[in-house]
């Protein structure tokens, strides 16, 4: 083997060269492409095997790309059921956790029902490039939603296979550099979920109850679900607790309070929050305009999760 320095001279993004190998007229480059767009990638990888190519006795360039991708805490929000507020709390929590200084990705993976585009009140569509898609921007988030890739009304009537090769495209896209990747699970634990779970792999999960005795047992074989694929269960979310009267201001319960934390006391897993019933949190996620956004006390109520998230990850 000679000096690859030497016999290559001097190449295009020496910056990014990490090592060089020359052997039987081979040049082997590996090249950190941290930061690279999927264009820019292969545009530098084209430069580099030019550049080798053209110098006297190399007959091959071999180009290694390395994984530029940062490591990334993937998040999933669950539910034993719908309508418990799972897309409300993961759209908000995610802005909560990007207004804490964190680059955050949410990734609408409810095939049933996907609402991050109208809770985030954005019908843009993600443009792709090399066949990866490319988030779309909304509230100092990056957002990808299984209800952009088809047309509205369509039913998602999808099935195994169909769904798991549709939620790997959003989970394959390009995330840049965000840090905490939050997922808006299907509620439920079925085939879908269980798929998504094994081959996402996240770091941890929420769940998402409201108080009364019925959806708390759902709640539960959510949490079980979590502990079977030995994903750690960060803590669970009661919604829709306390209603406060609009004209008097007198708090009542709907649906019970406290359910939930008894529930997670009695599973070991951390409660991390109980949030109000409010008209404003409806009103604001049907106008596509989500409260963590917009301060005020419901923006507060979702900062303080996502202090309590960041806490609990830390350790
Ligand atoms: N804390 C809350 N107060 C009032 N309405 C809420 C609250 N959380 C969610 N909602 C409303 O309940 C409905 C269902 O919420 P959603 O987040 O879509 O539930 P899921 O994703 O669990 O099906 C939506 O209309 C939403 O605006
Ligand atoms: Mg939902």
């Amino acid at each position: 083997m000679t000096d690859a320095r030497d016999e290559l001279g001097e190449l295009p993004h020496e910056e990014r060269i990490r090592s060089r190998r020359l052997s039987g007229g081979i040049a082997t480059l590996i090249v950190d492409a941290t930061g690279l767009s999927a264009a820019d990638r292969s545009k530098v990888e084209d430069e580099l095997r030019l550049a080798a190519l053209a110098r006297p006795g190399i007959d091959d360039a071999r180009i290694a790309m390395t994984a530029a991708e940062p490591s990334r805490t993937l998040i999933a929000i669950g539910s034993g059921k719908g309508g418990v507020g799972k897309s409300t709390v993961s759209a908000n929590l995610a802005i909560a956790l990007a207004r804490r200084g964190k680059k955050v990705g949410l990734i609408d993976a409810d095939v049933y029902g996907p609402s991050q585009p109208t809770l985030l009140g954005t019908d843009a569509k993600p443009t792709a490039e090399q066949e990866r898609l490319i988030p779309v921007d909304a509230h100092g988030i990056k957002f990808l939603s299984l209800g952009q890739l088809v047309s509205p009304g369509h039913a998602l009537a999808w099935r195994g296979p169909m769904a798991t090769g549709a939620l790997a495209k959003l989970m394959e896209a390009d995330w840049g550099d965000s840090e905490l990747l939050i997922v808006d699970l299907p509620p439920g634990t079925g085939d879908v979920q269980l798929s998504l779970i094994q081959r996402s792999r996240p770091a941890g999960a929420v769940i998402v109850s409201t108080p009364q005795d019925l959806s708390l047992s759902d709640a539960r074989r959510a949490v079980d679900l979590f502990n079977k694929m030995s994903v750690p269960v960060l803590g669970i979310i009661e919604n829709m607790a306390t209603y406060l009267c609009p004209h008097c201001g007198e708090p009542s319960h709907p649906f019970g309070t406290g359910g939930a934390e008894t529930a997670a006391r009695e599973m070991g897993v951390p409660f991390l929050a109980r949030l109000p019933l409010s008209l404003a949190i409806r009103e604001a996620s049907d106008a596509g305009r989500p409260p963590a956004a917009t301060g005020g006390p419901d923006a507060e109520a979702f900062d303080a999760i996502a202090a309590k998230l960041l806490e609990v990850l830390a350790h």
